[in-house]
Parts: C-alpha cells; structure tokens; sequence
C-alpha cells in the first residue's frame, strides 16, 4: 500500500474509470480497477483496498448486499451520471461514509471527496484496532497535542463519549471544534450511525426550519416531496448544530422542544416524529454574553450545556506547535508529492512564538502554503510571510523552553507521570529533530537511539516527520 491508501474504482465507462485512475494515481494513491472476470468484493478484500468509487450504474447490477459488505468496511464514493436518478438511500448520503459526486467531474471536488474519505477511513480504523486504549489511539491519530490542557481535553472527550449527555463545545474560531465533536462522535456506541453536521450560520433562516426537521410535500412552494431532515437523518446517531449562536430565536424554541421531549414535526406535518440523536453543539460566540443581550435563551443555553467543552486557543498552548507543524508538514509533502524536508530552528522559533488568531487552522493552512511554494528544502525565516516575522522579539528559543526540567517538583494536587514523561520525551525528541534539520538519523545520534528506534517512536506517537 502506498502512503496515501489504495482505491479500488468501477465505472462502466472504461474513459471515466480511466481518467479517474490517472488522476488518483497522480495524487499518490495505488489504484485497482474494476475487472468483469473477478467479483467485486473479492477484489476489494484482497487488495486489502481503503476507499471504492464506483458509479451508480455499475453499482445498481452487483448484488444486493454491497451495501452491508462494502459499506461496513470501506467509504464509497458514488459517480452519478448526468441525468441520473439514484437509489435514495445513496444519493441521500444516509450514511455517513457515503460522499456522492455529480458528473461531469470536477476533478478538485473528487481529490477532497476522496481525502475525506480517506479521513473517514482512518478514524475507522484505529476505531477498529485492538488491543489497550483504543480511544487514546483514535484521538491522538486525529487530534494532535500532547500539552496539559489537550491531554485534559482528551481525557473529557473520552468520558463524555460513553455518555448521551448534550456537548456544547466553546472555543475560537479555527481551535478545532468540529474535530472534537467529530472524535465524541467516533468514540460513542453510536459511532456505526451517522454523524450529521448542521451548519447553523450557514443556511439561510427560513430554511433552516426544513432542514432540520425535514417537510411534507405541498407544505410550502417547492416542496415537491417529502423529505427528511437532519434529525432523522442523525436518529441512533450524532446531529453535530455547528455555529448554534447563530440560531434565530423562533428556531431556538422548537429546539428546546427536541431536547426536552425527544420529538419533532417536520413542516407542515400534523404528527410530531419521535427520534433518538445525542446531540453536539458548538460554537465561537460566547453564549453567556448571547444569553446576557437576550439573544439566545437562556433554557437553551442550559439544556445544551449540559457538558460544556471549551478548547483553548493555539497561544495558550503552544507546545503544541512543533508537533502540529511537523503533522501537516509530513501531511501536505505527502498529499502534493513534495519534498520539504522541515523548519529551521529560528522558523520553528518565531512560529511558537506568533499569536495565532486564526489558530490551528491557521497553522495548518501556513504549512500548506509553504509546501506549496518552497517545495523541497529547509524553511527559513525568509521563506514566512511578513505577518509572522514583525511583532515580538524572540529572545529565547521556544521549544527549549518549553520542555519541562527533570527536577520539575511534584506540584500539590499530585500529577500524571505518564503523560509528563511523554511530554518530557516528546519535547526533546522535536529539539533533536528541529535541531537536524529533520534528519532522523542525526537525531537518533543526539537522542542516543537507533534510527530505527526513533522511527518506531515517532509512528507510536503519531509525530509524523519527513526528512531522512
Ligand atoms: N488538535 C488538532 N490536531 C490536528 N488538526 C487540528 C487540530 N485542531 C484543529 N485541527 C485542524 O484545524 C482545522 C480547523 O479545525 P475545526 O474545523 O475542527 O475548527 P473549528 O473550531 O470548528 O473552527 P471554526 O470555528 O472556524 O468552524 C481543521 O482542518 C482541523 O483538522
Ligand atoms: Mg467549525
């Protein structure tokens, strides 16, 4: 298997099947097409594949239980032809491993279609893998930070993933909200159901209303059939309200009326639906202040904050850079087949250093743009945008600094050794390699270990790092 996974393709239209092969070849993926003489599912099992895309023709003559076999174990991607009607249940992506793409294809929206699949995929597995703390493993192998406040944060989204409480998560734009409600989700018994976001900000109010709870045919002007909102959608599962400040006030009362009586009316409908969804909110408004100016309601507030999850902004943990950078970095080489090989030592410096008010998606879209522009090579503190390099002075050396000393003193309330001697040695292992230039075998040098050794730890901890 290459880096990037395999994907196994089926298009009846062999010039389809064959551009996409191309293209996903390109992007580093190893393919396997679709072959008359070999069933399907046997080619997928023994390719041992990560993701299939297959069209809506070819899909609607294999047999009938593709949907249990393949669906269990891979995302599909779904083709649909120009003009073409699908089964509802994939057109409607009532699963949450289901992305379908319209043709003529867009050969950009395929390539994030398939990461997110390709996201999908890996959550899946560690949530698959045996053995100890499954829930360590998924959540360190898609949310990053091995500083005091993330590790707390690890251990909340843990607990509370066992229950059905309502989550409202706080924090700034950019800090990683969606990520957590996603990780809650994937860590809960209902982790086989969907996760359906809602984007409250983002479709207009007097839609809203519909999507939510769905609508009867002839209920308003264009409503033609009956359909499904994201409540039913999200039954047994997870309905993740993202940016719920936005939330008019008419709406605010019907939500309440879910959460206090676990039912619903679609529009126009005159029976109410019951439906069983545990829900996730979140939100970068503070809803105290919202609660205050009277423009949430205050029952609501209190309903969804049944457990309230803040995270804190990147600048109040900023130990967590290095590592993230290194993540992205490593990421973005592999996804753009570049070859940037790490960050100096004084680039690495002013970055822990910068304030990151867009935080980690600020981060991850700086190293983006780096990947893309350097290419190959050392980043220095030439190759960063202005913004990063005015401002402060940087008078120490961050990653330095930060790495706890070993006559640290037992602070009074106790403290948990392993997760301080992981920091401990995480720390000084991104020093060594800062320090390398990203050369691994160097740092295993400084470190004292075999390269090997260093190699195997940096996979265990996920600190994915490219250079040698
Ligand atoms: N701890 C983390 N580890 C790895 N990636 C992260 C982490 N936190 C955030 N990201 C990445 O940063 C980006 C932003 O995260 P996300 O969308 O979850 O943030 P958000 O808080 O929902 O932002 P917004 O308020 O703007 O919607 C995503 O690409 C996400 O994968
Ligand atoms: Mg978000």
């Amino acid at each position: 298997m290459t880096e990037n996974g395999s994907i196994f393709i089926a298009d009846k239209n062999v010039k389809t099947r064959d551009l996409v092969s191309a293209f996903l070849t390109y992007q580093g993926y190893n393919i396997a097409v679709s072959d008359d003489s070999t069933p399907f599912f046997d080619t997928i099992q023994k390719k041992n594949v990560d993701i299939v895309i297959a069209d809506l023709a070819y899909l609607k003559v294999i047999a009938a239980d593709f949907k249990e076999r393949v669906l269990d174990r891979n995302p599909l991607v779904v083709l649909i032809g120009y003009g073409e009607v699908s089964d509802s249940d994939l057109k409607q992506p009532a699963r949450e491993n289901v992305f379908t793409l319209q043709k003529p294809l867009n050969l950009d929206e395929l390539e994030s279609l398939v990461m997110r699949a390709r996201e999908y995929q890996s959550m899946k597995m560690y949530d698959c893998s045996t053995g100890g703390s499954v829930q360590n493993q998924l959540l360190s192998s898609t949310m990053i930070g091995s500083s005091a406040p993330m590790q707390a944060l690890f251990e909340m989204i843990t607990k509370v993933a066992a229950s059905n409480a309502t989550v409202l998560i706080q924090g700034e734009s950019g800090t990683g909200k969606e990520l957590a409600a996603r990780a809650i989700h994937q860590l809960s018994d209902r982790h086989g159901k969907n996760f359906v976001p809602v984007n409250c900000a983002a479709i207009p109010d007097d839609l809203l209303e519909s999507e939510l709870f769905g609508h009867v045919k002839g209920s308003f002007t264009g409503a033609y059939a009956n359909r499904a909102g994201r409540f039913e959608m999200a039954d047994k599962g997870t309905l993740f309200l993202d940016e719920i400040g936005d939330m008019k006030a008419n709406l605010q009362v019907k939500l309440l009326r879910v959460l206090q009586n676990r039912e619903f009316e679609p529009v126009g409908a005159s029976k109410s639906q019951k439906v069983d969804v545990r829900i996730v909110a979140a939100t970068n408004k503070n809803l105290e202040e919202l609660v205050v100016s009277r423009d949430f309601r205050e029952d609501l507030y209190y309903r969804l904050s049944v457990i309230p999850i803040t995270i804190p902004p990147l600048r109040e943990r900023r130990e967590d850079i290095p590592v993230l950078i290194h993540t992205f970095l490593s990421r973005f080489n592999a996804d753009k087949r570049n070859a940037v090989k790490g960050f100096s030592r004084d680039s690495l410096g002013i970055l822990c250093n910068y304030e990151w008010p867009g935080n980690v998606r600020e981060l991850e879209n700086l190293v983006e743009r780096l990947v893309i522009l350097k290419g190959s090579g050392l980043i220095v503190p030439e190759d960063l945008p202005e913004k990063y390099l005015s401002g402060k002075v940087y008078c120490f050396t961050p990653v330095e600094a930060l790495v706890p000393q070993a006559d640290t003193m037992l602070p009074e309330a106790g403290i948990c050794l392993n997760s301080a001697v992981e920091e401990f040695e995480n720390n000084l292992i991104m020093q060594a390699l800062s320090r390398s230039g990203g050369n691994k075998k160097e740092a295993a040098l400084l470190l004292n270990l075999k390269r090997t050794t260093l190699i195997e730890k940096l996979k265990k901890k996920n600190m994915a790092f490219s250079g040698e």
